[in-house]
């Protein structure tokens, strides 16, 4: 298991930028290879102008598939979508094929039924790019995540049942009696390339205990995350605060 690269950021719009020039060079290298790009979005406020600085840049964008790691239980134009805050900086601002972006369903009164929906679109679209079978867990290019200042990750809260999902690719995440649909951790996990952006000083105690050696993974579900290809720490320095993260490894 790879130790995690981790970089430290002077602040957030460094962090910001080296994230965009990442994820940048993953699609462009990806498409160079296998000749599309499969990305996963986080939420939440920190990658906003990343996506947006995404809108400025020239990417083969018909190669590439959008999907959300995680999404609140709202429609698309509820101002907590993530997908709506995506498409209103980023997406419906570029020439990316509709049907190539994967907005998580979030109409019906039914979150389970929604989970399994986006799970067999998520596995619909990597059957024709990959071929995979219906027991197979895809494979992302890259899956972007955030880090809350409890420690959770997409819609995996601490001590939620979704943290211990094991046979399905998307399940439901509660954050207290709101529904989520999230990815679960083996769908992360599987991933070639995991980032997370994490700024700001109220993260502090949260990011000690997930590089803290024995700490609870359920209590800070982060810890569950160490992909079978590359993990990237994008922190800012308020993030870090006094932490001494030199000798850090993921939780084995
Ligand atoms: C969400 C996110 C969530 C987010 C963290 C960090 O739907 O809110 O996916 O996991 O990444 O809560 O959020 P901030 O970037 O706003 O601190």
């Amino acid at each position: 298991m790879p130790v995690p690269m981790l970089e430290i950021l002077p602040d957030k719009p460094a962090l910001v930028q080296r994230g965009l020039s990442l994820v940048v060079e993953t699609i462009r290298s990806a498409v160079a290879n296998q000749g599309y790009c499969t990305l996963a979005l986080a939420g939440g406020s920190t990658p906003k102008p990343l996506y947006r600085g995404l809108a400025a840049q020239d990417l083969p964008w018909e190669k590439i598939y959008i999907f959300w790691g995680d999404e609140r239980y709202v429609p698309v134009d509820h101002p907590d979508s993530n997908a709506g805050m995506a498409k209103a900086v980023w997406l419906d601002r570029v020439p990316i094929p509709p049907d190539h972006i994967l907005i998580t369903p979030t109409l019906e009164d039914d979150p389970p039924a929604a989970a399994s929906q986006y799970e067999a679109m998520i596995r619909a679209i990597f059957g024709g790019l990959q071929g995979i079978s219906p027991d197979e867990v895809p494979e992302f290019d890259l899956i972007l995540l955030g880090m809350g200042d409890d420690g959770h990750t997409a819609s995996l809260f601490p001590h939620t049942e979704a943290l211990t999902v094991s046979d399905r690719l998307v399940t439901v995440g509660n954050k207290g009696s709101d529904p989520r649909i999230t990815f679960t951790v083996p769908l992360i996990n599987r991933s070639r390339r995991v980032m997370f952006l994490v700024a700001g000083a109220d993260k502090q105690t949260a990011l000690a205990q997930v590089f803290a050696a024995g700490a609870d993974d359920l209590a800070f579900p982060s810890r569950l995350i160490h992909p079978h290809g590359e993990l990237k720490w994008l922190l800012d320095q308020s993030a870090v605060g006094n932490l001494d993260l030199s000798s850090a490894t993921t939780p084995s």
